[in-house]
């Protein structure tokens, strides 16, 4: 709306809601704190669990932020947004998901002081810029290079990450899983990096049933299918195997085709045309001698009578991704056409087939490959619910696992990174001497909200922990460096001695993703709701209508 002249000019729907200025920033800055504090106590080792109920009625119980996160329904755009970030996160390096929401709401509650002063965000804004940078350069001089040959190395840093899971009590298991997996699909890049895809090559498949223990790594992948005809073989030694992606059924044609036939010797014709197409089809890939073949699409009951008196075992229907994994397990390439089959198309490295019933189901296990560069990690645990937190902490140990081969350097956990970055903070805020220094510094306050929020969760005395752990820091020697807080007890630990450390480039992304967040949303001056109102029910996002903090900042509602 503007004022022109005598008369008001509606710009607007008069309909639609709008919060302009300070109100805006403050109600953004209330939000992103209300979403903070719900998960500020799933942070560290001592941290509880979570009980969703999410849309479909099923409940997650876990701890993950980002698990947690995504199943819970906010409405103020701002609490939207913090929610991105912990997916962002997830996306990125699979962990630190809850400290970087609690890091963003910390952040945005330092900046509310400038914000009632009357400063402008773009000068808030220039200062955080200044810290992060600052703070980047300040991580990389804390950390240690890691040896990722080193087994020992490895698997006290995953430990670290699963110790403040649920799966604490399996926690060799998972971490054993995760640093299998990660070696196995580990290929080196030509330019001589690491590329580590889990997301493509490592499968986790859940099982309910049997013991936690039972859980492996295959050296090879397992699908959920069962052979198509009950003749074919259900064990075979050395496989040598056919991966396709078309169709070994007869193809009708494209559009609707109805055929008028008046003498019966046509009808055979035709049938005689459908049976020597397939049979053409059948030489072409039984001429290579293949005993597995594998399509993505159908096979039907005349080629399943061809292949079983041929000696192959056959299954059908594969999902694309799956027959990725088989082909790089056994070292098979996908043919298209079955007229194009080549001798370096089949798949020789696997070293058994087998169908195995787990439970009521079949799975086909294509095992014992050498060198396999894709697996299928099984899991089997007493319910689902146990094995859907096991498989999010193994995602977590497996990103984890996965940094640092990319990026083989460590930093000290346990708060000990964000207290020695923040003195480092302080101290190089004394050499600012614009009206930027004051921003900078609030960087290095709103960085003790880590081991502040560790020292809470395990009941320890905050304050006196924290103070402690400031005065140590500036004492300003390297050796103080890894000085933190130890999750279980509240005391005060070189993270040396207690060996909690984290990958850099989890901390760093933790960094930066919360303070360019923090700053992208105090750079919002005005929220415009451009959402049509729904009559009756109060769904629709409506920022900033009144009612209690919950209510405003919109935590709950109908979860
Ligand atoms: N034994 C420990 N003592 C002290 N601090 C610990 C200990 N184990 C882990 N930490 C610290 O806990 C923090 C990680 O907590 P947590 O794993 O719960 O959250 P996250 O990694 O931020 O998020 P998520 O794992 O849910 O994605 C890190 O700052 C880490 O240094
Ligand atoms: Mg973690």
């Amino acid at each position: 709306m503007s004022q022109m002249g005598g008369g008001q000019v509606m710009v607007m729907n008069v309909q639609s809601k709008r919060e302009h200025g300070r109100k805006a920033q403050m109600g953004n800055i209330a939000a992103a704190k209300a979403v903070a504090d719900t998960i500020r106590t799933t942070l560290g080792p001592r941290s509880m669990l979570k009980m969703i109920i999410d849309a479909m009625g099923g409940i997650v119980i876990t701890n993950d932020g980002n698990a947690i996160l995504r199943e819970v329904d906010v409405s103020h755009p701002a609490a939207k947004s913090m929610i991105e970030l912990s997916r962002a996160q997830d996306e990125e390096v699979g962990d630190g998901t809850t400290s970087v929401i609690v890091l963003t709401g910390e952040v945005l509650h330092c900046a509310l002081p400038f914000m009632q002063k009357h400063m402008h965000p773009t000068v808030v804004i220039r200062g955080f810029t200044e810290a992060l940078k600052a703070a980047v350069e300040e991580c990389a001089a804390v950390s240690i290079g890691v040896d990722r040959a080193d087994h020992a190395a490895m698997k006290q840093l995953l430990t670290s990450c699963v110790g403040t899971k649920f799966s604490d009590r399996f926690s060799s298991t998972v971490v054993e899983l995760a640093m299998g997996a990660v070696e196995t699909v580990a290929t080196t890049k030509r330019d001589g990096g690491q590329e580590v895809d889990i997301k493509r090559y490592a499968k986790v498949e859940k099982i309910p049933g049997g013991e936690v223990e039972d859980c492996r790594v295959l050296k090879g992948v397992m699908i959920n299918k069962d052979i198509t005809h009950p003749r074919m073989r259900r064990k075979i030694k050395n496989p040598r195997i056919l991966l396709l992606d078309c169709s070994l059924e007869y193809k009708k044609g494209e559009s609707q085709a109805n055929i008028e036939m008046s003498r019966e010797e046509d009808w055979e014709l035709l049938l005689r045309a459908e049976e020597e197409w397939i049979e053409k089809t059948c030489n072409a890939i039984i001429k290579h001698k293949p005993d597995l073949v594998i399509t993505e699409k159908g096979v039907g009951d005349l080629t399943q009578h061809f292949f079983v008196k041929a000696g192959i075992t056959c299954l059908r229907r594969l999902r694309k991704t799956d027959n990725n994994r088989v082909a790089r397990s056994c070292g098979a390439t996908i043919v298209h056409r079955v007229e194009e089959i080549k001798e370096a198309d089949i798949g020789t490295k696997c070293g058994l087939y087998e169908v195995k019933k787990i439970g009521d189901e079949y799975f086909s296990f294509i095992v014992d490959c050498e060198a396999p560069k894709a697996c299928t990690i099984l899991l089997r645990g007493g319910s689902r619910d146990v094995l859907n937190e096991i498989e999010r902490n193994l995602h977590d140990a497996m990103n984890v696992a996965r940094n640092v081969y990319v990026d083989p350097r460590i930093v000290p956990g346990g708060g000990a990174t964000e207290m020695a970055v923040s003195r480092a903070l302080l101290n190089r805020a004394k050499t600012i001497d614009s009206v930027l220094q004051w921003p900078y510094k609030q960087i290095a306050v709103a960085l003790e909200v880590v081991p502040r929020t560790l020292a809470q969760n395990c009941g320890a005395n905050v304050i006196r922990v924290v103070t402690n752990l400031r005065a140590k820091h500036a004492e300003d020697s390297p050796q103080v460096k890894t000085w933190g807080i130890n999750g279980e007890t509240g005391k005060m630990i070189d993270m040396k001695e207690l060996g909690i450390w984290e990958p850099l480039a989890v901390k760093v992304q933790t960094l930066k993703t919360a303070v360019e967040a923090a700053c992208l949303l105090l750079r919002v001056d005005d929220i415009v709701s451009a959402q049509r109102q729904k009559s009756s029910q109060g769904r629709l996002a409506k920022p900033g209508e009144g009612g209690g903090p919950m209510d405003e900042h919109g935590i709950g509602g109908d979860v």
